[in-house]
């Protein structure tokens, strides 16, 4: 679930792959088809966030280049990939 926030920004809200189909390669497609998707748009920044624990989470996004960017109130760590930039919505 991915949302157009302006000056080529973009959040990925959530990406989910249902357990009975993890670890086949399916989350890792489809952030690619996600992160094309976005670029086909002239999305050049993508933010996402995930509990620290989530070590595959983790894996997956460090994978196609997200860096870590910062932590929220709630404990949730938001990744970047691309420029910072702000969010105008
Ligand atoms: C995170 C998630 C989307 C990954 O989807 P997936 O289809 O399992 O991902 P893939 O099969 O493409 O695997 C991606 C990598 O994680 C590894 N991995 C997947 N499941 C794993 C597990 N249970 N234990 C250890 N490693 C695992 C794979 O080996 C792969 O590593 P590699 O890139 O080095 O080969 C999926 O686990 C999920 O939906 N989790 C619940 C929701 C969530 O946490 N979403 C992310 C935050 S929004």
């Amino acid at each position: 679930m991915y949302e157009p926030r302006g000056n080529g920004v973009f959040s990925v809200h959530r990406l989910m792959i249902d357990a009975a189909h993890q670890n086949q390669g399916i989350g890792s497609w489809s952030m690619r088809l996600v992160m094309d998707t976005i670029v086909g748009l002239g999305g050049e920044t993508i933010y996402l966030s995930f509990r620290p624990k989530n070590i595959v989470a983790k894996r997956l996004f460090e994978k196609f280049g997200f860096v870590f960017h910062e932590r929220e109130p709630d404990g949730e760590v938001v990744y970047r990939f691309g420029p910072a930039r702000d969010i105008e919505t």
